[in-house]
């Protein structure tokens, strides 16, 4: 398979995982809005009440999720880089500012709402979170500085962990309709960790594939070929 094919797949696939995350912000998004009007249903079981009694964090983290989803494959794909090199900074402002939004909002929902099944998915949340922040603040310091290769790294640490509500549904939502939610929700907060853990090694993964920057050579050049 050429390149060019293979980017364009890569780049259909990841948009394909990141609109079942989009998807479930939307579905989470209309709810908020309908109960807001007409109130909360009496059979509510999906924790509504917390969404809106923080709706503003709520919102920071489902809009800046959604759009951090949307941007990330282009953002990472070779062709679109080197055809619109302005159009990758300004999205790239973006994603850093949409990736920082979901960081804090997870950050924040982790210690505010209540405890889903026990503390360990709490922390789980509040450390993902934490570790989706740093690695944008580190993206963006590298990039500042002119290291287009280290900045490449941080950036793929970012988006496979804030990747990660996507992929999760990909094999939670099929356990929940096989199992049951009684058998799931118990081994919940090992799944979240499990899943963050496997898109971290994931990244580091691609990152040590890719070809290392040559000497000689300008990192710019060298990682439009990434
Ligand atoms: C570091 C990355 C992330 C972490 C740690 C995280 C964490 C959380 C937490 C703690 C909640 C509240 C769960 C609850 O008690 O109901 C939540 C909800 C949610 N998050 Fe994230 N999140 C992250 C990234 C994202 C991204 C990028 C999206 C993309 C849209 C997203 C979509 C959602 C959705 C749709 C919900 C609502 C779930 C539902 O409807 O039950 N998250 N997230």
């Amino acid at each position: 398979m050429n390149s060019t094919r293979r980017s364009w797949i890569v780049l259909f696939l990841l948009l394909s995982l990141g609109a079942i995350a989009i998807t479930s912000a939307t579905i989470r998004l209309l709810a908020m809005n309908d109960a807001s009007l007409h109130g909360i249903p009496a059979n509510d079981e999906t924790g509504l009440q917390h969404y809106l009694d923080y709706s503003v964090i709520s919102l920071m983290h489902l809009i800046p999720g959604s759009l951090f989803l949307l941007l990330g494959p282009f953002q990472f794909n070779k062709r679109f880089r080197q055809r619109a090199p302005a159009l990758h900074r300004n999205f790239g402002k973006i994603f850093i500012v949409a990736g920082l939004m979901v960081g804090f909002s997870a950050l924040s929902m982790a210690i505010l709402f209540p405890v889903i099944v026990n503390s360990f998915s709490t922390i789980g949340n509040a450390l993902f979170g934490t570790a989706l922040i740093l690695c944008l603040l580190v993206a963006y310091r590298f990039v500042r500085q002119g290291n287009i290769a280290a900045h490449r790294q941080w950036m793929i640490r970012a988006y496979v962990i804030g990747l990660t509500p996507a992929s999760m549904r990909v094999f939670i939502l099929p356990l929940f309709v096989i199992l049951g939610e009684d058998k799931i929700m118990p081994i919940m907060p090992a799944l979240i960790w499990f899943s963050f853990s496997v898109q971290i090694l994931i990244g580091e993964f691609i990152i040590r594939r890719s070809p290392k920057p040559r000497p000689g050579v300008s990192q710019t050049a060298n990682t439009a070929n990434a």
